[in-house]
This record gives structure tokens, C-alpha cells and sequence, in this order.
């Protein structure tokens, strides 16, 4: 038996972490049980520990810079030890001897500037050893050493809320280095600092001056430290190529420019402490090839194929000073041209995302590439006298480097598509932060990441991109305990403030946790998000009974009032179909008394099960005690003529079934009545953006054919409905491009994907039951002949596949080894399995 899939910390050997005691982690291969594990490092052996654990905590003190090489090996079931593994993880720094500069001109807020180039010469004595480079920006950066860009990494130092927090990276540069003179390079751009952020593209968000912090550090051939760290020495001059730099507007570019850094760096002072992320870095990924396409307007345009966030690169060969004018842009019109207005915001002073790249050529071959900025994008409108063939441009998709776990396939085309561009879509809204859309906001938006957490989950290795976003959130956490509504904040309108604390957008701050804890087993996230998990709970408890001015009267009697939440102003269950509730802007500015009542409990259920954990058994009394009032007090709402049970909206009547928050007789009528509102709409999808996740465990829960005929049904409102109009990403409307002028939105919304957990946990029935442990319950149904799900779990591989034969089904379950599961077939009967594959009629 081995040890496979050595992660520290999730990740795999990382470099320039900040853990005090490291989780180290492994899957195993080959035998069925692990019986101990034995881990040597240069300063630490573990000896034989008899334990089926599939993680330890490194016990030992770590020291900047230290490198720790863990090998691993395992104990089987009968005690027979196997091979080593390998693996390692670096520290970072945590003392700087580099000093922040920034550009020596003076910043005018209301100008936006070219890209500062800085440049640093120095030498190093033959040979030279083990070379890093710490490094980090207010703004982003690309360095080079001798021309090569270092590292593969784009968007960096990524995005936070820079006055409290400052990721910085570390790179292996060793190769990069050579005997005698070196030149390091980096181009320093405005980025989510300075640069538009949000809906409306609000600038200087996180501050005015760019500023960069790098230190690059070598071994001399006696083995003492050197370092080149940034100071007033360093040369800088901003007449480089790149002219502009924003993430949503783009670039402009004169590519025959070449910077003298003819004057030097200006030093300055940021008072924030750079850390490491200690998550995925963002990088490059799949690659596009176009189709071109002339409009009928007279237009071209490049077709990718494939909706995605990033960037792209061409190559050709031009004459000094031809232009090449390129915009970016999800859709073609009803005419057939090409158009932004679906992606952007526009009023008489600014129109936003302008996704554009305006580029001089050089004389002779051109290579470019987009450094600075990431656009949402399928089609590109290309306006040039260049001579260029299709192939010559490339799009790039960007993405945090998550790691994928999760496939999915089954008898129904469209559903296969449905998924895939769920996949898409997250993969197109994990650029550090987890976006609403890679265009119009790219906002952190709390809502949309708590309800697709499950899936993200299911599909990729989260956990470490859930544990920064944590961080985020926590880094805004306001004093009386709320979270925000978007974290980080940048691009955060001042009248969008009094949506803080929105139900079920801001509950994200303990819903994520736990979904890390649920899925992943880790403890660690509950234990050091709790403190303030417990204030955001303690700050919701306070508004039970706490009317806001703007409240509506519920027509509960004040006996009742003090159990409902009927404060602060929220999103509800926002983007319901139109003809389900048409839209209201007053629904922004009033409080949602049964949305708001409703999360209430389920966020004091969430925090009883996390005190429960951590063993905090007052703590879990209190959020119990606070759950059953405020259901006491949804129950009081829904008795109202106003909040009434008898009703069309499904979120209205999937959302207490959900949550469990009816009495019996309440539970029993909102079921027959959910089915007469499915009936009545055609058994078509009228949830609103937060029950439209959860609508199928209700209906399963009554009737596994009752979920499948939502599911399968190809009309809009359906999830289907997309993959069958073509696309592939989720789109923020159900009708997409279909819809009536105006109504289109993004077409790059993961928020709707979120329904794709329930393909894994309830059609395949994979669900983590804690350590080593799964539950499978698969749920075949529908029209299907098929399904499969594969997840690469934290515990292993485990995969459900089911397939109709005749009136009966085939069930074929792999749990990993040093695992159990128990099965749960349809018809009622389990099984306890160990590791290894069975099939079971
Ligand atoms: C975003 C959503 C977000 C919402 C808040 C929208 O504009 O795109 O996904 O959660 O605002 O209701």
C-alpha cells in the first residue's frame, strides 16, 4: 500500500506557505485498509503511528525559507509497510529587507496612467544556488529575469482587500538566473487597486499610488544569502508598450516602445504585512483556435466557440504603426453582429467593461498577449489592416489553478452539456475571488458563491480557494458582527452599503465553512473562523424583532413579532421568472421578513452542528434556542394572508420545506401545493436565485419522479433549456440571448450550476459522512438509462454509476481504498462495503 496524491495543506508541494502546522495529506493505493503511516522529515520522524488517518499535522516549528521534504510510507491491512512517497512544501518570508517603491511622478486620482516599469541590474558569481524571488504588488505585476517571464502565474498578486490583507508569491527562479550580470524586470498596472472595479467601474478603490514590493534572494557559492530587494536604486521609467491597463476596459499597447528607465524609483510605505495566500495561484489553461466570420454588417469577427474569461494572444507580421482594434464580447445580436451591450453598464458618463484591446503594431512580427487584463468573452470584433489569418489569434482561458475532483455523465445529452458548462462557468468565476460573471461586475458576491459552494466542491479541490475567500470576507467583517455582501469590497456602489447582512448572500461567512468542513473533514476552517462566525450569528439574532424604518407590516400580532427578522434591506429571493414575480426595485429597499426570518434558522442550525464540533455545548444551545424562535416565528409569517402557504411562487413554498421550517400540518399542505404550483407553470423551474439549488431534494424527498420531471423538462424556465438554445456557459436570465432586449444579463452566471450538486449527492448519491466514510445512495429515475458520477473526494476516488436494464437497475459503486460506504439502494436496502468496486442489481 502507498501513499498517492500528497498534498500539504490541499496543495501540491507548495511554495512560499504560511502554515504554522501544516495538515500534511495523502490518498492511498492498493490493499483496503490503512493501519499506520510513518512520515520522515529532516527535522522530524513520526515513527510507526497506527492510525487510518489520511492527513497529520507537522508538529514541528518552521522557520522562513525552510523547505520541508515529507516521505510517507503505509501500513496495510496486514501490516505489510509499502514504498515511500515523496513530497515537500516551502515557507515563506516574514521578514522583508525590501522596501516599497512606486513610480516617481506624482498621482492625480482622476488620470489614469502608463504601466511603471522598473528595472533592477545586479550580478551574480558563478555558479549561483537556489534562487527565489518574493513578490508582490498595490496594483498587478509581471516581472521577468533576463527577458523570461517568471513563473506561469497571471493576475497577480491576485485579488484582496490590499489595506488589510497583501498576498505575495514565491518563485523558483534558479533556472531563470545566469553567471555575471542579470536584469530584473516588472511592469506594475492599476489592476483591482486602482483600476475599475464593480457594476460601475469605480476606480481607486483599495488606494491612488501602485506600489511594489519584490526581493529576490540567492545562494552564493559559499552558501551565504544574497539579496536584491526594491529600494530607490531601482531604475524606472513608464514609457513602456503597455500605454493602459485595466482588468475590465483592456489594453493599449504600442508595441515598438521599449522602456529607458531613465529615472528611478520613488520609495513608499504600505502598512500591511504581505502574507501567502496559501491558495491556487491563477494561471493559464485551455487554449482556442477561431472561426472567422464576417457579419452581415460588413463586420469580422473571431468565433472561439467556447464562452470563457481570459485573454488572448496572436502572432503576425505588420509594418510600423498599423493598428490592430480588437472587442471583446459574449454574444452576437439578432442581426448577427457583434455586441457588448448584454455585458455592460452604461449611462451618460461611462460605459463599463469596455473588454478592448487597442494595439500599435512594431515593425515586422508581432507577438502579443494580454498581460493585465481578463475579459468574458466568445467572439472578438477585429478591426485592423493587418493581413492576418484565423489562426493566428489564440484565446486563453484564465482560472485559479483549481484542481478538478468532480465528472459527471448520464443517458441525457443535455444534461451532459448542461454540466459542462456549469464546469465552465466555474471555472470562468474562480479568478482568486468566486465572481458573479467575468464581465459586467466580477464582483465577490457572497450569494452566488454560498450557493454554488456544494458544487464547486463536488467539482474541484475548493477548500483552499474557500479558506482565502474566508479570509476575505472576514477582513471586512463590519464591528457589529455582519458580513458583507461582496468581499473584497472594491467596486461596491455607497447605496449598495445597507445590503450588508443580506439573507443568504452574507450568511456565506458560516455556510462555506461549513461545506469545507462537511466535504473535506477540515476542522481547522470551523476552529479559525469561529470567533467571528459566532458575531455574525449574535448580530443575526439581534434583528429578530428589530423592525428596520422601511419594514412592511407582516400582519403577525406582536406576540409574534420578536421571533422575525424584518430588518436591514435585502436581496430576498430575488430573480424569480417574470411572470412568476415580476421584478421591483422596491424589493431592494424593504426588508424580506420571511427570506430574512428563514436564514436565521438555518444559519442558527448551521452554527449549533459547528459549536457542536468545536465542543461548545452553551454555544449550541443558544443558536438551538434562536433557531426555534425564529421558526416559531416563520411559522407565525406564513399564517398571514400576506406570507400565505397558498401560493404560485415555488421558492415560497421550497425554501420552508428546505429548511425544515413548518409544523407538520403547514409541511404537508406546502408540499401538495408546491406540486399544484408545478403543475400550474407547466412543471417548468419558478424558483428565485437562492431555492433554485434546493428545489429538487424537496421534490425528491416526496418523489424521486417528481425531481427528474423538472429536471428533464427542456422548456424555460429549466435548466435544460440552455444546453438546448446552445450554450455553453450558465447563463444569468433563463431565456439568455432569447430574451426581450434588455433582459439578457451575462451570459456566464454559475449561479444557476448550482443545481449540479444534487447530480452527485442525490441522482449518484455521493455524499462524504465523515472521515474515511461515504454514504451512496444513488437515485435512478426519470427517462434515464444512465448515470455516472466520479469524485476524487479528499478521502479518494469514489465513483456511482447506475444503468437501467429493463424494469430493474444496475448499481456499481467504487469506494477507495482505507474507506467505507455504506450503500443505500432504492428499494430500501444497505450495505456496508470496504474498499473496491461492486455491482448490485
Ligand atoms: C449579480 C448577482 C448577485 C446579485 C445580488 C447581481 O447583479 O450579478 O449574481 O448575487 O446582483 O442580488
Amino acid at each position: 500500500m502507498n501513499a498517492i496524491c500528497l498534498r500539504t495543506e490541499y496543495l501540491k508541494n507548495p511554495l512560499g506557505v504560511d502554515f504554522k502546522h501544516p495538515r500534511l495529506m495523502w490518498n492511498v493505493e492498493g490493499g483496503t485498509k490503512q493501519t499506520a503511516w510513518q512520515i520522515v522529515t529532516p527535522r522530524w520522524d513520526s515513527g510507526k503511528v497506527q492510525s487510518s488517518a489520511m492527513w497529520a499535522e507537522y508538529p514541528k516549528g518552521l522557520h522562513d525559507r525552510e523547505r520541508v521534504t515529507w516521505k510517507i510510507r503505509l501500513w496495510d491491512e496486514s501490516d505489510t509497510p509499502g514504498e515511500w512517497s515523496e513530497a515537500f512544501f516551502e515557507r515563506g518570508i516574514s521578514v522583508w529587507a525590501a522596501k516599497w517603491i512606486t513610480g516617481a511622478y506624482t498621482v492625480n486620482k482622476k488620470q489614469r496612467c502608463p504601466v511603471d516599469c522598473f528595472r533592477k541590474v545586479f550580478s551574480v558569481p558563478q555558479p549561483a544556488g537556489k534562487a527565489r524571488l518574493y513578490i508582490t504588488a498595490c496594483g498587478l505585476y509581471e516581472a521577468r529575469l533576463n527577458g523570461k517571464k517568471v513563473g506561469g502565474y497571471a493576475l497577480t498578486p491576485g485579488h484582496t482587500d490590499y489595506r488589510k490583507r497583501v498576498q505575495y508569491q514565491t518563485y523558483d527562479v534558479t533556472e531563470l538566473l545566469h553567471p555575471g550580470e542579470n536584469e530584473l524586470t516588472v511592469q506594475l498596472a492599476d489592476g483591482w487597486y486602482r483600476g475599475s472595479c464593480g457594476a460601475w467601474g469605480l476606480k481607486n478603490q483599495y488606494g491612488t499610488e501602485t506600489k511594489l514590493l519584490a526581493q529576490l534572494e540567492f545562494a552564493d557559492p559559499d552558501g551565504s544569502r544574497q539579496t536584491v530587494a526594491t529600494d530607490e536604486t531601482w531604475q524606472w521609467s513608464c514609457d513602456g508598450p503597455i500605454r493602459f491597463a485595466d482588468n475590465k476596459d483592456g489594453e493599449i499597447v504600442e508595441a515598438f516602445r521599449t522602456p529607458m528607465y531613465n529615472g528611478f524609483a520613488k520609495l513608499t510605505k504600505h502598512n500591511v504585512r504581505p502574507t501567502c495566500s496559501n491558495n491556487v495561484p491563477v494561471t493559464e489553461h485551455e487554449t482556442f483556435k477561431p472561426k472567422q466570420i464576417t457579419t452581415p454588417g460588413g463586420k469580422t469577427v473571431l468565433d472561439f466557440g467556447q464562452n470563457i474569461a481570459g485573454y488572448l494572444s496572436f502572432c503576425v507580421d505588420a509594418k510600423l504603426g498599423q493598428r490592430i482594434f480588437l472587442r471583446f464580447g459574449e454574444l452576437l445580436d439578432r442581426d448577427g453582429e457583434f455586441t457588448q451591450k448584454n455585458i455592460q453598464c452604461s449611462n451618460k458618463k461611462i460605459t463599463t467593461p469596455l473588454q478592448q484591446v487597442d494595439y500599435t503594431c512594431a515593425e515586422g512580427r508581432n507577438d502579443y498577449k494580454t498581460t493585465f487584463a481578463v475579459f468574458g468573452f466568445q467572439y472578438v470584433l477585429v478591426e485592423t489592416d493587418v493581413p492576418f489569418r484565423p489562426e493566428d489569434f489564440t484565446a486563453i482561458a484564465v482560472y485559479s489553478d483549481l484542481e478538478r475532483t468532480g465528472w459527471f455523465e448520464s443517458s441525457n445529452e443535455l444534461l451532459n452539456r448542461f454540466f459542462e458548462a456549469t464546469v465552465w462557468s466555474a471555472k470562468n468565476n474562480h479568478l482568486d475571488v468566486p465572481t458573479d460573471c467575468p464581465t459586467r461586475e466580477r464582483h465577490g458576491w457572497t450569494g452566488d458563491a454560498q450557493i454554488f459552494a456544494r458544487t464547486a466542491s463536488y467539482l474541484f479541490r475548493f477548500a483552499p480557494f474557500a479558506r482565502k475567500y474566508e479570509n476575505d470576507l472576514r477582513d471586512i467583517q463590519h464591528k457589529t458582527g455582519c458580513y458583507p455582501q461582496i468581499a473584497p469590497k472594491g467596486g461596491v456602489d455607497p447605496y449598495m452599503n445597507p445590503m450588508d447582512g443580506s439573507a443568504g448572500w452574507s450568511d456565506a461567512g458560516v455556510l462555506i465553512p461549513w461545506v469545507i468542513y462537511s466535504q473535506y473533514g477540515d476542522r481547522r476552517i470551523l476552529e479559525e473562523t469561529y470567533e467571528s462566525m459566532r458575531r455574525y450569528a449574535l448580530y443575526k439574532r439581534g434583528t429578530l424583532g428589530k423592525w428596520y424604518p422601511t419594514a412592511q407590516p407582516t400582519g403577525v400580532g406582536l406576540s409574534d413579532r420578536k421571533n422575525i427578522s424584518n430588518y436591514g434591506q435585502s436581496y430576498g429571493e430575488w430573480a424569480e421568472p417574470a411572470d412568476v414575480k415580476p421584478f421591483a426595485v422596491s424589493d431592494f429597499v424593504s426588508p424580506h421578513p420571511e427570506e430574512s426570518t428563514a436564514y436565521v434558522v438555518y444559519l442558527m442550525r448551521h452554527m449549533e452542528q459547528i459549536a457542536r464540533v468545536l465542543d461548545k455545548p452553551a454555544d449550541a444551545a443558544l443558536y438551538h434556542e434562536t433557531a426555534e424562535q425564529a421558526r416559531r416565528g416563520y411559522q407565525a409569517l406564513v399564517r398571514t394572508k400576506k406570507f400565505s402557504l397558498d401560493t404560485d411562487r415555488q421558492a415560497k413554498l421550497v425554501r420552508p420545506l428546505y429548511m425544515e421550517l413548518l409544523d407538520e400540518t403547514q409541511t404537508e399542505y406546502a408540499k401538495q401545493r408546491l406540486l399544484t404550483a408545478l403543475e400550474r407553470y407547466g412543471w417548468r423551474l419558478g424558483t428565485g436565485f437562492l431555492s433554485t439549488p434546493l428545489i429538487l431534494y424537496v421534490l425528491a424527498e416526496q418523489d424521486i419522479e417528481y425531481a427528474y420531471r423538472l429536471l428533464e423538462n427542456e422548456e424555460v424556465p429549466g435548466w435544460l433549456s440552455m444546453p438546448k438554445a446552445g450554450a455553453t456557459t450558465i447563463w444569468e436570465a433563463w431565456e439568455g440571448p432569447n430574451s426581450k432586449e434588455g433582459g439578457i444579463g451575462s451570459l456566464n452566471h454559475y449561479s444557476k450550476g448550482a443545481v449540479v450538486e444534487w447530480l452527485f449527492a442525490a441522482m449518484c448519491g455521493i455524499r462524504v459522512a465523515g472521515e474515511n466514510h461515504f454514504v451512496i445512495a444513488p437515485k435512478p429515475g426519470g427517462h434515464f438509462t444512465h448515470a455516472a458520477a466520479r469524485y476524487l473526494s479528499v478521502y479518494g476516488l469514489v465513483e456511482s454509476r447506475w444503468e437501467r436494464q429493463g424494469e430493474t437497475y444496475r448499481f456499481t459503486v467504487t469506494v477507495p481504498p482505507n474507506c467505507t460506504a455504506e450503500l443505500r439502494l432504492p428499494d430500501g436496502r444497505t450495505r456496508h462495503l470496504g474498499a473496491g468496486t461492486v455491482t448490485r442489481s
